[in-house]
């Protein structure tokens, strides 16, 4: 939570949609301005999500880029803190899924996964130390991990082996920037209901000939909540892990799925 007269700038990747949009207005309602950041073909939503932070009384700016490219990453940050001032939280939130089994993974495939969800994340963590440290201020730093950081998804092989890695990237952040006063956690949701989870049951259920939306239904046995996620319940953590309630934490992958893995 941000003090009224206190300026504070949270930058959210893949924030047009889904988990990061609901990310960056909790946020916006804890008092930080958003800089709102996705790929070039997501405008549209970006704006969208622009308005929703302004009704919330707060600033916002869009960036566009790839996260798997640095250089767009130091950008994102640039021109965000021109924009809204020195940086405080940076969400690196934006990943994709893919679904195949190994046998049949290719190699350009396999590329792309590993570029968004293990580079783009890695990217980001650096330009949002870097910033910190050019700032000599303390900062969050605040990374998407999965359920399948501790438990892989078969079919989900690769995207469960670049959540894994989020998960050990973000303990050795943390141990690398402590000494700047800078904490590095993650979140670990669980099946949440977006844009993401329709392809996943697009997939499952084409591979499997069942019908479309059962992969999904059949999450919901495995939730002791008796649902499946929203962003919402996500961006509650998120809220957590960016405010100073959770100034004593770092290093950590934290599960927010309802019931389903316990660490
Ligand atoms: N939906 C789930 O059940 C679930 C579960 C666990 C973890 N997650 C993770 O949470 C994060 C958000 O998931 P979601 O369900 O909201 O996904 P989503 O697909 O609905 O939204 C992802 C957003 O990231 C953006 N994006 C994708 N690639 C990008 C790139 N290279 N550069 C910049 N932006 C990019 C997209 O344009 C989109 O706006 C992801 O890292 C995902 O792996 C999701």
């Amino acid at each position: 939570m941000v003090t009224q007269n206190q300026r504070s700038t949270a930058l959210i990747t893949g924030a047009g949609r889904g988990i990061g949009r609901a990310i960056a207005e909790r946020l916006a309602d804890d008092g930080f301005d958003i800089i709102v950041a996705d790929v070039p073909e997501a405008k549209d939503n970006v704006n969208s999500v622009i308005d929703a932070v302004q009704q919330r009384g707060r600033d916002a700016v869009g960036v566009f880029g790839d996260v798997s490219n640095p250089d767009d990453v130091a950008r994102f940050v640039a021109e965000g803190t021109t924009a809204l001032g020195d940086l405080h939280v940076f969400v690196a939130n934006a990943g994709i899924a893919q679904v195949d089994p190994i046998l049949d993974v290719e190699p350009a495939a396999l590329d792309r996964m590993l570029d968004v969800n293990i580079k783009g994340v890695f990217y980001c963590y650096q330009a949002a130390a870097r910033q910190f440290i050019a700032q000599k201020s303390s900062g969050k730093i605040i990374g998407a991990a999965s359920i399948v950081a501790y438990r892989p998804f078969p079919l989900l092989a690769s995207y469960s082996a670049t959540k894994w890695a989020v998960r050990g990237l973000t303990q050795a952040a943390a141990m690398e920037f402590a000494k700047h006063k800078i904490t590095v956690n993650a979140y670990a949701p669980g099946v949440v209901g977006t844009a993401m989870w329709d392809l996943i049951d697009e997939r499952l259920t084409t591979l499997e000939g069942t019908p479309r939306g059962s992969a999904l239904e059949r999450q919901v046995d495995g939730i002791l909540a008796g649902r499946v996620s929203v962003p919402e319940d996500v961006a509650k953590l998120v809220s957590f892990l960016s405010g100073p309630d959770s100034d004593h934490m770092t290093g950590q992958t934290v599960l927010i799925d309802g019931g389903i893995n316990f660490a």
